[in-house]
This record gives C-alpha cells, structure tokens and sequence, in this order.
C-alpha cells in the first residue's frame, strides 16, 4: 500500500474505530442514564440487554470481523491465521446477536408482549439467520480444507456480496429497533417533544449509520484489498514487517492503468491474480 494510501486507509479506520467507540458509549449511557440499567429480570432491565448487546456485538464487532483482512500491518501474518479471527469475531458478534434476541423474547413472554408483530422483528430475525447461514458455508467452504479450490473462488462474490447486505441489514434493523423504543417508551414528554433522551439516542442512530458508512467504504476499496498469496509470496522480504510499502508497490503495477479503482476488486486487475485466485 503506498504511503498515500496507506494514511487514507489509517484515517478511515480510525474514524470508523472512534464511531463505533463512541455509539457503544452512547448506547450503554442511554441504558443506565435515561433507561433502567441491566438485569436478567423480565422487566425492561432485561429489555435493555437487547440494544447493548446488538450495538457492541451484532455491529461493531462484525463490522471490524469485515475488515479485518484489509489491516496492512496483518499480510505478513498467515491467511488461515485471519480466517480464524474473520471467523472468530464473526461467531463472537453471532452469539452477542443471539443472546440479545433471548433477552427481547424472554421480555416480550414475561410481559405477554405479542412475539414477532413489527417490521424490525422481521427484518431483524430474517438477518440473523441469514448471518448464521453465513457463518457456517463461511467455515465450511474457507476453513475446511477440503473445498477445493474452484467452489472457494466461486463462492466468494457471493460470500463478500452477502456479508456486506447482513451487515447494512442488520444497521437497517437497529434503527427502526431505536425509532419504536423511542415511540413506545417516551410518555411525558412524548418523542415529538424532543426531550433530551430522544435528541441524544437520535445522535446513536446518526453515529450507527456514520460507522456502517466508513466500514462499508473500506470494504469495498480495491486498492485496500489484502494482496492474494501468490503476490505476498513473490515479495521475499514481506515478513520484516515492511510489508505495507513494498505490498504497494506490487499491487500499484498490477492495476490498471485505464480503470485504477475499478468496479471489482483486485483479482479482476490481473490475469495472474485471478487464476491463482484470492479464494483461499
Ligand atoms: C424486538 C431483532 C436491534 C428495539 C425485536 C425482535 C427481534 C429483534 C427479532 C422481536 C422479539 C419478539 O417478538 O419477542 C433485532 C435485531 C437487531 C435489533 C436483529 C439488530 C440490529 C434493536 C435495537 C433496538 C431494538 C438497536 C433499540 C432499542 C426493539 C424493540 C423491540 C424489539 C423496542 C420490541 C418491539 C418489537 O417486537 O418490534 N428485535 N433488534 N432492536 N427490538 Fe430489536
Ligand atoms: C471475506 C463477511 C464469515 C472467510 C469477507 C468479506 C466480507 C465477509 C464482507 C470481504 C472482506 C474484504 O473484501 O476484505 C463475512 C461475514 C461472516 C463471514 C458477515 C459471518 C457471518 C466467514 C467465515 C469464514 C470466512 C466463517 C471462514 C474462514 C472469508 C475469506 C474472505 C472473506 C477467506 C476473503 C478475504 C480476502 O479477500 O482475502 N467476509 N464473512 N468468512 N471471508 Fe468472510
């Protein structure tokens, strides 16, 4: 990655770190601020598990899974060494999700609240399993080292396509989640009074959206891309950890001239890459 870019990318990253920093700050003090607190108790302290839960898990945590493999400084580290901590943060934010619906159906059955009624609850369960789907074609096919290797490089569009609509999905999801608790829990004053709680847990939704935004961006840069194994691998010296600058310069001479950015990714640039494949 030139410097150039390689400071672009550290900006980004940063930006979408701070958001994400600051939207679980925002979520915890609306919960113990202006909310109940947590507790496993039926009452609206259990309720208060399902936001924190999504915000920590659901998104932050895989939104950071989904870039995890465009960290420079992790080339020179093994690619079946990324798959596990893609994997792991991914099944890490898996269980956050599940335990967060645990708490909101327990609520709703202690309450005898009606299951599954709203656009959010069906939206929201439709992405989780989507996810769970995810997740395990995900081991199967990148981490079982059976799959050969042209089902692995098929799938792929298909695996980074359907990441990336979870992952909008599921930011989708927790702002109608917000916009109803807002509605259903602020009484006097109401949500169109704009008491101070409905400004501040409006300024997390903006901040939700402004992280899936930047992760969303640097998903999809091609030049940010982690280079295949064939290109780390014909660059002898990438393990001193200088792997950044002499990455770029690799990567730079592969692309193409006429489209520099281009609509794909990296593998499309050059007919070398793309038959060894980034697929595994
Ligand atoms: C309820 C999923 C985020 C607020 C539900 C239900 C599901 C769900 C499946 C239905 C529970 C039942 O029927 O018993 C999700 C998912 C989210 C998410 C997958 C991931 C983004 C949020 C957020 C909030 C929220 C961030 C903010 C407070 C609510 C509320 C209910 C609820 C108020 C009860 C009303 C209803 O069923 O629509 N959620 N939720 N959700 N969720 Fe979420
Ligand atoms: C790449 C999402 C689970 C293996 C990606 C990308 C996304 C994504 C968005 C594109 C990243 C990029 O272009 O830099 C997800 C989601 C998952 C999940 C949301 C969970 C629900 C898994 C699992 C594996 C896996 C369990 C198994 C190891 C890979 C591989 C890549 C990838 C090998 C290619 C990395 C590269 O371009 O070098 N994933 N993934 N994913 N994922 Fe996943």
């Amino acid at each position: 990655m030139a410097m150039e870019n390689f400071k672009q990318f550290l900006f980004a990253l940063s930006a979408a770190v701070s958001v994400g920093f600051v939207s679980i700050i925002f979520v915890l003090r609306w919960v113990f601020y202006f909310k109940e607190g947590l507790a496993w108790d039926g009452g609206f302290a259990e309720f208060n598990w399902h936001p924190v839960l999504i915000v920590t898990g659901f998104i932050f945590m895989q939104g950071i899974a989904i870039v995890v493999y465009r960290l420079p400084w992790t080339w020179k580290c093994s690619k079946l060494m990324m798959k596990f901590i893609h994997a792991g943060l991914n099944i890490l934010a898996f269980i956050f999700a599940v335990i967060s619906l645990v708490a909101v159906f327990d609520f709703h059955n202690a309450q005898i609240i009606p299951n599954m009624y709203s656009l959010h609850s069906w939206v929201g369960l439709a992405a989780v399993i989507l996810y769970s789907l995810q997740l395990v074609l995900g081991v199967c096919i990148y981490l079982i080292p059976i799959t050969p290797t042209y089902l692995r490089a098929a799938f792929m569009p298909l695996h980074v396509y359907s990441g990336l609509f979870i992952f909008a999905s599921v930011i989708a999801t927790a702002l109608m989640g917000i916009t109803e608790k807002l509605i259903f829990g602020l009484k006097n004053p109401k949500y169109k009074d704009s008491p101070p709680e409905a400004n501040f847990v409006n300024v997390l939704g903006v901040l939700i959206v402004v992280f899936g935004a930047i992760i969303l961006w640097i998903a999809t840069r091609p030049s940010w891309k982690r280079p295949s194994e064939q290109v780390l691998r014909s660059l002898p010296t990438y393990r001193d950890g200088s792997a950044g600058t002499k990455m770029g310069t690799a990567l730079s001479q592969q692309t193409d001239p006429i489209d520099p950015e281009g609509n794909g990714d990296a593998r499309r640039r050059s007919g070398k890459l793309e038959d060894s494949g980034q697929v595994n």
